[in-house]
């Protein structure tokens, strides 16, 4: 009984020497020391022995025992150790290294044509106000000579809220009304940028939303010279100083005389092409002489006051810039397009 004893547990020892995983780690215990291994056997037959040699097997047994567990130990650390160095290895950080540089943001490429154009009219003496996008019928139709019955509200198609007469602006003609009641009986040289809504088909020229900028001088001596004046100038800095302007008659509601605005097409140069449509020219805004009913609406005597106002449309503005053949880019999030203006 000693000597089998003795045998299983040099067994034991060199098969535990050659094990290489915690798996075979694991069956070598239940082989040995679980409660159906060869120790455990042993142990339970003691029993059996002529009674002189009980306390010596029994002895002994338990020594065995003793000295796998205690080996059994050892090799579990091991294992552990290994295991510790190899995620160590593994998943080493070299602190080191220079960090993943955080990339700046950059503006929306409708943002920076807007203060582009902010500092262009700035110049001329023109401060941004900022006005609401959710407006009442009152104001983005009625003041603006545009009655409910008016043909002209099929031009202005738009998105209507659960509250009657309140509705998202088609244009940001409305914040002339609330800028000259704001600052009547004062001079105005106002811009009024901001997001306007169509209820119309997207298409490569017309968006559901987009944005406009408007304009608004008031005061006793405005003349539609300065009105020229200025958008020549506009015009000439935003590209470049040999553009031709020409003002063609037309209609708005809310001026009187109107126009629109067109230049000379920035592609072709006035020769024709796809862009111009080949007629030379590209619209670029609209623009007129305050109806003296608007003048009224915003609290100014048209005998005494006068006024001009334009409204352009900053995304245009860049398309025509930056030779974009889709106005859908423009909020359509893809960052290919986006990237482009960074
Ligand atoms: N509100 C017009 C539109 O959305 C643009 C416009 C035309 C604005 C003439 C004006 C103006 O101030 O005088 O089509």
């Amino acid at each position: 009984m000693l000597e089998q004893l003795h045998q299983l547990k040099e067994r034991a020892l060199s098969e535990l020497q050659g094990l290489s995983s915690v798996d075979a780690l694991e069956k070598w215990r239940v082989a040995y020391l679980g409660r159906k291994g060869a120790l455990t056997n042993i142990l339970r037959s003691v029993g059996q022995l002529p009674v002189q040699e009980r306390p010596t097997v029994g002895q002994e047994a338990n020594l065995v025992k003793l000295a796998l567990k205690q080996a059994y130990n050892e090799k579990a650390e091991a294992f552990k150790r290994e295991e510790t160095l190899r995620l160590l290895e593994q998943e080493h950080i070299d602190v080191t290294l220079p960090g993943r540089p955080v990339q700046p943001g950059y503006l929306h490429v409708s943002t920076q044509t807007l203060r582009e154009i902010y500092a262009i009219f700035a110049q001329m003496g023109f401060q941004v106000l900022e006005t609401p996008e959710v407006e009442t019928d009152v104001n983005n139709f009625q003041l603006l000579n545009i009655p409910p019955y008016h043909p002209a509200r099929d031009m202005w198609s738009t998105f209507y809220t659960t509250h009657e007469g309140v509705l998202l602006r088609t244009h940001t003609s409305p914040g002339q009304i609330r800028a000259m009641r704001m600052y009547c009986p004062e001079t105005i040289r106002l811009l009024l940028p901001g997001k306007c809504y169509r209820y119309e088909a997207v298409t490569a020229r017309s968006e559901s939303m987009f944005y406009q900028v408007e304009g608004l001088a008031v005061g006793k001596h405005v003349t539609m010279g300065d009105l020229k004046g200025v958008l020549i100038s506009f015009a000439r800095q935003m590209f470049g100083a040999d553009r031709r302007v020409r003002f063609r008659c037309s209609y708005f509601p809310f001026t009187e005389p109107s126009v629109e605005v067109d230049m000379d097409c920035i592609i072709c140069g006035g020769e024709g092409c796809r862009v111009c449509k080949h007629t030379g020219w590209v619209e670029i805004l609209g623009a007129g002489m305050v109806h003296p009913q608007v003048l009224r609406n915003g609290g100014y005597d048209p005998t005494v006051y006068t006024g001009f106002a334009f409204g352009l449309g900053p995304e245009r503005i860049a398309m025509l810039k930056y030779r974009i053949d889709d106005i859908r880019y423009f909020f359509g999030n893809d960052l290919r397009f986006l990237h482009q203006f960074a």
